[in-house]
Protein backbone atom coordinates (compact mmCIF):
# COMPACT_ATOMS: atom_id res chain seq x y z
CA UNK A 1 0.00 0.00 0.00
CA UNK A 2 1.04 3.42 -0.52
CA UNK A 3 0.83 6.22 2.34
CA UNK A 4 1.46 9.89 2.23
CA UNK A 5 1.90 11.69 5.35
CA UNK A 6 1.24 15.07 5.98
CA UNK A 7 2.50 17.15 9.32
CA UNK A 8 2.27 20.05 10.27
CA UNK A 9 0.52 22.73 12.70
CA UNK A 10 -2.61 23.54 12.96
CA UNK A 11 -4.17 25.82 10.42
CA UNK A 12 -1.22 25.01 7.70
CA UNK A 13 -3.97 23.97 5.20
CA UNK A 14 -3.16 20.48 5.95
CA UNK A 15 -6.74 19.19 5.43
CA UNK A 16 -7.48 21.20 2.36
CA UNK A 17 -4.64 19.92 0.50
CA UNK A 18 -4.97 16.65 1.79
CA UNK A 19 -7.97 16.09 0.53
CA UNK A 20 -6.95 17.77 -2.84
CA UNK A 21 -4.00 15.37 -3.25
CA UNK A 22 -5.79 12.29 -2.18
CA UNK A 23 -7.95 13.05 -4.63
CA UNK A 24 -5.68 13.87 -7.52
CA UNK A 25 -4.25 10.32 -6.64
CA UNK A 26 -6.91 8.19 -6.25
CA UNK A 27 -6.41 7.63 -2.48
CA UNK A 28 -8.19 7.87 0.78
CA UNK A 29 -7.93 11.38 2.29
CA UNK A 30 -7.79 10.07 6.37
CA UNK A 31 -7.79 13.39 8.36
CA UNK A 32 -6.91 12.02 12.19
CA UNK A 33 -7.43 15.29 13.62
CA UNK A 34 -10.91 14.05 13.29
CA UNK A 35 -10.21 10.93 15.49
CA UNK A 36 -8.66 13.43 18.56
CA UNK A 37 -11.96 15.71 18.04
CA UNK A 38 -14.65 13.09 18.17
CA UNK A 39 -13.32 11.65 21.38
CA UNK A 40 -12.90 15.41 22.78
CA UNK A 41 -16.80 15.73 21.24
CA UNK A 42 -17.61 12.71 23.28
CA UNK A 43 -16.00 13.86 26.18
CA UNK A 44 -17.76 16.88 26.49
CA UNK A 45 -21.19 15.85 25.58
CA UNK A 46 -20.47 13.37 28.40
CA UNK A 47 -19.32 16.13 30.78
CA UNK A 48 -16.31 14.01 31.29
CA UNK A 49 -13.68 16.49 32.86
CA UNK A 50 -10.30 16.95 30.73
CA UNK A 51 -7.88 16.46 33.83
CA UNK A 52 -9.67 13.11 34.73
CA UNK A 53 -7.27 10.80 32.84
CA UNK A 54 -8.57 7.79 35.10
CA UNK A 55 -11.87 8.30 34.06
CA UNK A 56 -11.21 9.22 29.91
CA UNK A 57 -9.50 6.03 29.55
CA UNK A 58 -12.18 3.39 30.95
CA UNK A 59 -14.31 5.56 28.84
CA UNK A 60 -12.61 5.22 25.40
CA UNK A 61 -13.72 1.54 24.38
CA UNK A 62 -17.41 2.90 24.83
CA UNK A 63 -16.99 5.94 22.47
CA UNK A 64 -18.46 4.46 19.33
CA UNK A 65 -16.69 6.62 16.28
CA UNK A 66 -16.39 5.35 12.83
CA UNK A 67 -14.98 7.12 9.56
CA UNK A 68 -16.78 6.28 6.14
CA UNK A 69 -15.59 7.46 3.00
CA UNK A 70 -17.92 9.28 0.49
CA UNK A 71 -16.40 9.73 -2.82
CA UNK A 72 -13.11 9.50 -1.16
CA UNK A 73 -14.26 12.37 1.58
CA UNK A 74 -13.93 11.51 5.02
CA UNK A 75 -17.02 11.85 7.34
CA UNK A 76 -17.09 10.80 11.05
CA UNK A 77 -19.97 8.98 12.86
CA UNK A 78 -20.62 9.05 16.71
CA UNK A 79 -23.44 6.20 17.04
CA UNK A 80 -24.22 6.60 13.88
CA UNK A 81 -24.82 10.73 14.05
CA UNK A 82 -22.58 13.01 11.63
CA UNK A 83 -20.65 14.65 13.52
CA UNK A 84 -17.95 16.15 10.67
CA UNK A 85 -19.00 19.98 11.25
CA UNK A 86 -19.74 19.73 14.67
CA UNK A 87 -16.22 18.82 16.01
CA UNK A 88 -14.84 22.04 14.23
CA UNK A 89 -15.51 24.28 16.97
CA UNK A 90 -13.08 26.08 19.11
CA UNK A 91 -14.21 24.45 21.50
CA UNK A 92 -13.17 21.13 20.84
CA UNK A 93 -10.33 21.94 19.43
CA UNK A 94 -8.65 23.12 22.60
CA UNK A 95 -10.13 19.76 24.51
CA UNK A 96 -9.08 17.93 21.37
CA UNK A 97 -5.36 19.77 21.37
CA UNK A 98 -5.37 18.77 25.27
CA UNK A 99 -6.40 15.12 25.63
CA UNK A 100 -4.02 14.46 22.71
CA UNK A 101 -1.06 14.48 25.09
CA UNK A 102 -2.84 11.97 26.70
CA UNK A 103 -1.01 8.59 26.01
CA UNK A 104 -3.84 6.30 26.49
CA UNK A 105 -5.75 8.35 23.93
CA UNK A 106 -2.76 8.17 21.48
CA UNK A 107 -2.40 4.35 21.89
CA UNK A 108 -6.44 3.86 21.72
CA UNK A 109 -6.25 6.03 18.41
CA UNK A 110 -2.69 4.58 16.91
CA UNK A 111 -3.97 1.18 16.29
CA UNK A 112 -7.07 2.77 13.99
CA UNK A 113 -4.94 4.63 11.91
CA UNK A 114 -2.85 2.28 11.24
CA UNK A 115 -5.30 -0.17 10.07
CA UNK A 116 -6.91 2.19 7.52
CA UNK A 117 -2.91 2.23 6.06
CA UNK A 118 -2.93 -1.08 6.33
CA UNK A 119 -5.87 -1.81 3.87
CA UNK A 120 -5.93 1.10 1.35
CA UNK A 121 -3.43 3.53 -0.45
CA UNK A 122 -4.25 6.82 1.89
CA UNK A 123 -3.28 10.49 2.19
CA UNK A 124 -3.38 10.91 5.73
CA UNK A 125 -2.96 13.94 7.58
CA UNK A 126 -2.48 15.27 11.67
CA UNK A 127 0.92 16.05 14.05
CA UNK A 128 2.85 12.44 13.86
CA UNK A 129 1.94 10.59 10.68
CA UNK A 130 5.22 10.51 9.57
CA UNK A 131 7.20 10.34 13.28
CA UNK A 132 4.93 7.48 14.97
CA UNK A 133 1.84 6.05 12.89
CA UNK A 134 3.38 5.52 9.82
CA UNK A 135 7.18 5.67 10.13
CA UNK A 136 7.65 3.77 6.71
CA UNK A 137 4.85 6.00 4.75
CA UNK A 138 6.02 6.31 1.31
CA UNK A 139 6.20 10.20 1.30
CA UNK A 140 6.40 12.55 4.46
CA UNK A 141 5.35 15.96 3.95
CA UNK A 142 5.88 18.77 6.68
CA UNK A 143 3.99 21.55 5.81
CA UNK A 144 3.64 24.64 7.70
CA UNK A 145 3.31 28.44 7.48
CA UNK A 146 3.97 31.47 9.64
CA UNK A 147 1.75 31.73 13.03
CA UNK A 148 0.21 34.92 11.94
CA UNK A 149 -0.59 33.51 8.29
CA UNK A 150 -2.23 30.90 9.82
CA UNK A 151 -4.35 32.60 12.31
CA UNK A 152 -5.26 35.09 9.35
CA UNK A 153 -6.44 32.10 7.19
CA UNK A 154 -8.49 30.82 10.12
CA UNK A 155 -9.88 34.16 11.26
CA UNK A 156 -10.98 34.54 7.59
CA UNK A 157 -12.83 31.22 8.15
CA UNK A 158 -14.39 31.87 10.74
CA UNK A 159 -15.35 35.38 9.59
CA UNK A 160 -17.61 33.55 7.01
CA UNK A 161 -19.89 32.09 9.97
CA UNK A 162 -20.16 35.91 11.32
CA UNK A 163 -18.97 34.89 14.53
CA UNK A 164 -17.86 37.18 16.93
CA UNK A 165 -13.83 36.36 17.39
CA UNK A 166 -10.94 38.71 16.76
CA UNK A 167 -7.72 38.42 14.96
CA UNK A 168 -5.43 38.45 18.14
CA UNK A 169 -8.25 35.70 19.94
CA UNK A 170 -7.62 33.35 17.35
CA UNK A 171 -3.92 34.05 16.87
CA UNK A 172 -4.06 33.86 20.48
CA UNK A 173 -5.54 30.25 20.28
CA UNK A 174 -3.14 28.72 17.63
CA UNK A 175 0.04 29.65 19.16
CA UNK A 176 -1.30 27.80 22.28
CA UNK A 177 -2.06 25.06 20.00
CA UNK A 178 1.34 24.80 18.85
CA UNK A 179 2.87 24.95 22.19
CA UNK A 180 0.62 22.23 23.25
CA UNK A 181 1.16 20.36 20.45
CA UNK A 182 4.92 20.31 20.43
CA UNK A 183 5.64 20.75 23.72
CA UNK A 184 4.01 17.14 24.70
CA UNK A 185 6.35 14.17 25.76
CA UNK A 186 4.61 11.61 23.39
CA UNK A 187 4.54 12.45 19.68
CA UNK A 188 5.18 15.76 19.86
CA UNK A 189 4.85 17.51 16.85
CA UNK A 190 8.01 18.03 14.73
CA UNK A 191 8.72 16.89 11.15
CA UNK A 192 9.92 13.30 10.43
CA UNK A 193 14.07 13.27 9.62
CA UNK A 194 13.00 12.14 6.45
CA UNK A 195 10.26 14.53 5.74
CA UNK A 196 9.80 17.63 2.96
CA UNK A 197 9.39 20.58 4.80
CA UNK A 198 7.01 23.03 2.70
CA UNK A 199 6.37 26.24 3.72
CA UNK A 200 3.26 27.69 2.49
CA UNK A 201 3.38 31.52 3.84
CA UNK A 202 3.74 32.88 0.15
CA UNK A 203 2.71 29.94 -1.67
CA UNK A 204 -1.57 29.48 -3.30
CA UNK A 205 -3.30 26.33 -2.38
CA UNK A 206 -2.43 24.96 -5.75
CA UNK A 207 0.98 25.82 -5.66
CA UNK A 208 1.08 23.40 -2.79
CA UNK A 209 -1.12 20.63 -4.07
CA UNK A 210 1.09 21.09 -7.12
CA UNK A 211 4.44 20.84 -5.27
CA UNK A 212 3.10 18.11 -3.45
CA UNK A 213 2.21 15.85 -6.38
CA UNK A 214 5.68 16.86 -8.23
CA UNK A 215 7.10 14.73 -4.88
CA UNK A 216 4.98 12.00 -4.99
CA UNK A 217 5.40 11.59 -8.72
CA UNK A 218 9.30 12.12 -8.57
CA UNK A 219 9.25 9.62 -5.52
CA UNK A 220 7.57 6.86 -7.48
CA UNK A 221 9.56 7.00 -10.78
CA UNK A 222 13.09 6.96 -8.30
CA UNK A 223 11.16 3.77 -6.74
CA UNK A 224 10.31 2.01 -10.16
O1 LIG B 1 -5.61 18.66 12.83
P1 LIG B 1 -6.60 19.19 13.89
O2 LIG B 1 -6.39 20.64 14.19
O3 LIG B 1 -8.00 18.88 13.55
O4 LIG B 1 -6.24 18.37 15.24
C1 LIG B 1 -6.88 18.62 16.47
C2 LIG B 1 -5.92 18.30 17.60
O5 LIG B 1 -5.65 16.90 17.61
C3 LIG B 1 -4.56 18.99 17.50
O6 LIG B 1 -4.47 20.14 18.30
C4 LIG B 1 -3.57 17.96 17.97
C5 LIG B 1 -4.29 16.65 17.90
N1 LIG B 1 -3.72 15.74 16.91
C6 LIG B 1 -2.65 14.97 17.28
O7 LIG B 1 -2.16 15.12 18.39
N2 LIG B 1 -2.15 14.05 16.43
C7 LIG B 1 -2.66 13.89 15.20
N3 LIG B 1 -2.15 12.96 14.39
C8 LIG B 1 -3.74 14.70 14.78
C9 LIG B 1 -4.24 15.63 15.66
Amino acid sequence: MISIAIDGPAGAGKSTVAQKVASRLGYIYVNTGSFYRAVSFYLICHGIKIDNEDLIENTLPKINFELKFLNGKQIILLENEDISQKIRSEQVSTVASKISALKSVRLHLLDMQRKIADENNVVMDGRDIGTVVLPHATVKIFLTASANERANRRFREIKKGDKDITFEQVLNSITQRDYRDSKRDIAPLKPAESAIILDSTHLTFSNVVLKILEIVRAHCQNNN
